[in-house]
């Protein structure tokens, strides 16, 4: 098959619930400096880890039409509640490859040297099961510990990592966590690594895995095998999206991503309102 050069220039999209999907950009653009890319933070309808599934299935669909207009050559699924969630049922709609992070990164989570893996991730990520059912495809001994944090994106997506309420929640948390005596903790979450300092005064750095950085190899060497990376010499641009308060995720995104210019402010219109799973 010959793919033209404008397909290998065609952008790459990136989606997030908000600012958690740039930990993977970060980690995605270490490595392929030359490609183009989207970014969409569905800020109005963030924290995606509380939503039903029917939700986020409307929300992801009218993104992904949107990358589909614009001519993505693959689309970065950076979070892990929709790869958990709805990846399964959308990865043959779309005119692009899909890239889901769960999904991804067991495969290299399930080959640790360890027997008690601990996730923090959120709400609907846990409850779908799909880190412990992704990793015993490859490791049926592994233990694996899920615990949701229903307090970290909102602290992270409204820029309050540092102060002293959130430090205690984040302790806490992570109090509950080591109960289970976990060997590796993954951040399982994309936002997460955004806490990752703060995790750290209380444990050491070295004990959490934050799956982006293996997510954007593996990104990369499928690309490579499918012809699709970007062959131009010269730095990709890129292009933010939010569907609400674009100087709150300049603000928020600073820690892994330093924007010149605010996001561009995109709604659909059959989008519905945020409503909260009870
Ligand atoms: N960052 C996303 C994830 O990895 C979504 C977090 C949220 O909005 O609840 O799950």
């Amino acid at each position: 098959m010959i793919i033209s050069n404008n397909k290998l220039n065609s952008p790459i999209g990136f989606v997030d619930s908000g600012v958690g999907g740039l930990t993977v950009l970060d980690n995605v653009r270490k490595i392929l400096p030359n490609e183009n890319f989207l970014y969409y933070g569905d800020t109005i309808h963030t924290p995606y880890g509380d939503k039903s599934k029917e939700q986020l299935l409307e929300y992801s669909d009218n993104i992904f039409k949107f990358f589909e207009k614009q001519g993505c050559k693959a689309v970065v699924m950076a979070c892990n509640t929709t790869s958990s969630t709805i990846y399964d049922e959308i990865k043959d709609k779309y005119n692009f490859e899909i890239y889901p992070i769960v999904q991804s990164a067991a495969k290299i989570l399930s080959e640790l040297p360890i027997k008690r893996l601990g996730i923090f991730a959120t709400r609907g990520t846990v409850l779908s099961g799909a880190y412990p059912r992704e990793i015993a495809r490859y490791n049926p001994d592994m233990k694996v510990f899920g615990q949701y944090c229903p307090d970290w994106v909102r602290i992270i997506e409204n820029d309050l990592v540092y102060i002293e309420e959130s430090i205690k929640i984040v302790e806490n948390d992570l109090k509950k966590m080591l109960e289970n005596e976990p060997e590796k903790i993954v951040l399982g979450c994309t936002h997460y690594p955004f806490l990752l300092d703060v995790l750290s005064k209380f444990a050491p750095k070295d004990l959490f895995i934050d799956p982006a950085i293996e997510f954007a190899r593996f990104i990369k060497s499928d690309l490579a095998a499918k012809g699709l990376l970007n062959n131009s010499n010269t730095v990709g641009n890129g292009k933010f999206y939010v569907s609400a308060n674009p100087q709150l995720f300049k603000n928020s995104a600073k820690m892994f991503c330093e924007l010149e210019e605010l996001p561009e402010l995109l709604t659909f219109q059959n989008s519905s309102k945020t409503i909260l799973v009870s």
